[in-house]
């Protein structure tokens, strides 16, 4: 990501900012139908500039345009599955003639794969046209003509000599050698966070994947509702989306309903004759149910199928096996697509958001804090609403003199590991829509309260050591970048520093340390120390409004 004069975080603080240029996006990136022009460059551009808004002098498009966009692109997308040597020139040549492509890529996961992009919906249909059901001499096959492909040389060995070499795209998040290696020779800590922003962002190409994926189950839902939509939600979408995060989507029969609203003439009124079941749970469990069993059986590359039709939620969760994504589907999660609309929105409004939750995600996974299994442990939904909520609460704006440009670079970090280091958990609820603490409602160990469902916790599965073992790693680390000070050490030492001595497994490898040894744990230093950085920040601040509290 380009950095325009002054670095990523150095800049205006957030709600300077707010005032001025922030307040105008906010209104456009809203979905209300039809009041802004798509942007013609937007093809040409990276995820993490037009959609994701991390460029700040990018325009920036709605997430109903962004959704609305993506979803026909992936109408015009089949994916093949390319035998190993194939010629790119040749491949690209064969499927011309079933209409011009717009763009296309290569990737591998378990053998090479191929997303073409038409530029017309016909040219599938003409590609299904001119494709055969394979015939297997052992195994009986389920006939079903997806857009999934599978691409066979005709003469094997004549064609292999010309193999052209293919360039992959990339689909894995990057190994924490060469993240430790990004940050070792980052500049200052608001490069490191910019670095690991642009390892992590979902790609341009992964993002195609993924609303293929969902156009691909939408196909097979279609089987039992042809008016269904299958959209995707949560980090897929909301521009918080981590290479290799899961890839959440749901069945969306609403559109139904509607198509079914066309009003008639005359005094009669047509109702569909339908089948009714005791509550919207139970019809849910069963919609999900048959599409489970279709994903099953006869949903090409869908592995695994599970059905956790109890879940408060209930859900499919399976792999996409060509696509390597763990993918769950609910349905009708309209509420979920709101939550994921407002982090879109968010995330679009300052740059820095995204390097914040990036980097606070990253070190929360790197001690254990997070995990891709359910359970007790905060979930990175809850940690970016925990991230947007520090960023509500920040002090005032003040404009920064140009001195004071530079420290605002590492402030952020350590301010929000101060915070909630020492945010009183035990009594104050998080609420994103007011921007406030407020009194928890029940006793669950971390309340966030759920912007749109507001009497839900979205927090609730938290336990109360998982939430201790936050606040303990959050003083550690804020403690760890004060006593770093602002220098890096030199480029020959070898030193983890700033981001990359938080990411480190020996801050929390202390943390137990000192308590087997039955000294003085670090956080008693912190807690003192955090009492100072206080005082501190309150004399650096024209206003000191905001609230500490001892922790819990
Ligand atoms: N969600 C919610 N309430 C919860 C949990 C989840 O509304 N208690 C919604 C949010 O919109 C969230 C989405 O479901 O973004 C998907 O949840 P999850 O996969 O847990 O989070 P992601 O934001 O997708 O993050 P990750 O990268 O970890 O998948
Ligand atoms: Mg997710």
């Amino acid at each position: 990501m380009a950095v325009h004069g002054v670095g990523l975080l150095t800049r205006l603080p957030l709600c300077v900012q707010r005032r001025s240029r922030v307040q105008r996006p906010i209104l456009r990136l809203f979905s209300c139908p039809g009041t802004v022009a798509a942007d013609p460059r937007r093809e040409e551009q990276p995820s993490g500039s037009a959609e994701t808004g991390s460029e700040d002098k990018t325009p920036k498009k709605r997430f109903s345009e962004v959704q609305k966009e993506r979803r026909e692109q992936a109408q015009r997308t089949v994916l093949i599955h390319c035998p190993n040597k194939i010629s790119e020139k040749k491949f690209l040549k064969y499927l011309s003639q079933h209409g011009p492509i717009n763009n296309h890529f290569f990737y591998e996961s378990y053998g090479l794969y191929a997303v073409v992009e038409f530029c017309q919906k016909e040219s599938v249909d003409s590609l299904q046209n001119g494709t055969h059901t394979p015939s297997m001499s052992t195994e009986a096959v389920i006939p079903f003509r997806s857009r999934y492909f599978n691409l066979k040389l005709k003469n094997p060995s004549n064609q292999a000599s010309e193999q052209s070499c293919i360039q992959c795209s990339n689909q894995l998040p990057p190994s924490s050698k060469k993240v430790f290696e990004l940050l070792r020779c980052a500049e200052s800590i608001d490069d490191q966070l910019n670095s690991l922003l642009k390892e992590f962002q979902l790609t341009e190409e992964n993002t195609k994947l993924r609303y293929l994926t969902c156009s691909l189950v939408e196909d097979i839902a279609a089987a039992y509702f042809p008016d269904c939509t299958v959209r995707p939600f949560g980090s897929s979408v909301n521009t918080f989306g981590k290479l290799g995060c899961d890839l959440d989507m749901f069945l969306d029969l609403d559109e139904i309903g509607k198509l079914s609203a066309v009003k008639t003439a005359g005094n009669f009124l047509m109702e569909f004759q339908v089948k009714n079941v005791p509550s919207e749970r139970i019809a849910t469990q069963k919609i999900l149910s048959v599409i489970g069993e279709c994903l099953d059986h006869f949903g090409p590359g869908c592995v695994g199928v599970q059905k956790i039709l109890n879940a408060r939620c209930p859900l499919v969760r399976f792999s996409h096996q060509a696509s390597g994504f763990q993918c769950d589907l609910t349905t009708n999660n309209r509420i979920a697509l709101k939550s994921s609309e407002l982090l879109y929105i968010y995330g679009a409004l300052d740059s820095r958001v995204r390097a914040l939750v990036f980097s606070v995600r990253c070190w929360a996974r790197a001690h254990s804090l997070t995990s891709s299994i359910p359970g007790a442990w905060i979930t990175n939904f809850s940690l970016t609403m925990i991230v947007i909520f520090f960023l509500q609460r920040r002090s005032p704006p003040i404009l920064p003199t140009l001195d004071s440009l530079k420290n605002l670079a590492e402030l952020l970090l350590k301010e929000f590991f101060e915070y909630f280091g020492n945010f009183a958990f035990n009594k104050n609820s998080i609420n994103i829509r007011q921007g406030k603490e407020q009194n928890k409602p029940d006793s669950s160990p971390l309340y966030i309260q759920n912007p749109f469902e507001t009497s839900l916790n979205i927090s609730k599965n938290v336990s109360q050591s998982q939430l201790q073992k936050f606040v303990d790693l959050a003083r550690e680390s804020a403690w760890i970048l004060q006593q770093e000070g602002k220098d890096r050490p030199s480029a020959s030492s070898n030193q983890p520093w700033g981001l990359a001595a938080l990411l480190l497994p020996s801050i929390a490898n202390g943390m137990a340390l000192a308590k087997k040894k039955g000294k003085k744990p670090a956080n008693e230093t912190v807690k003192n120390l955090l009492e100072s950085l206080k005082s501190n920040s309150a004399e650096n601040s024209t206003n000191t409004n905001r609230k500490r509290t001892t922790s819990p």
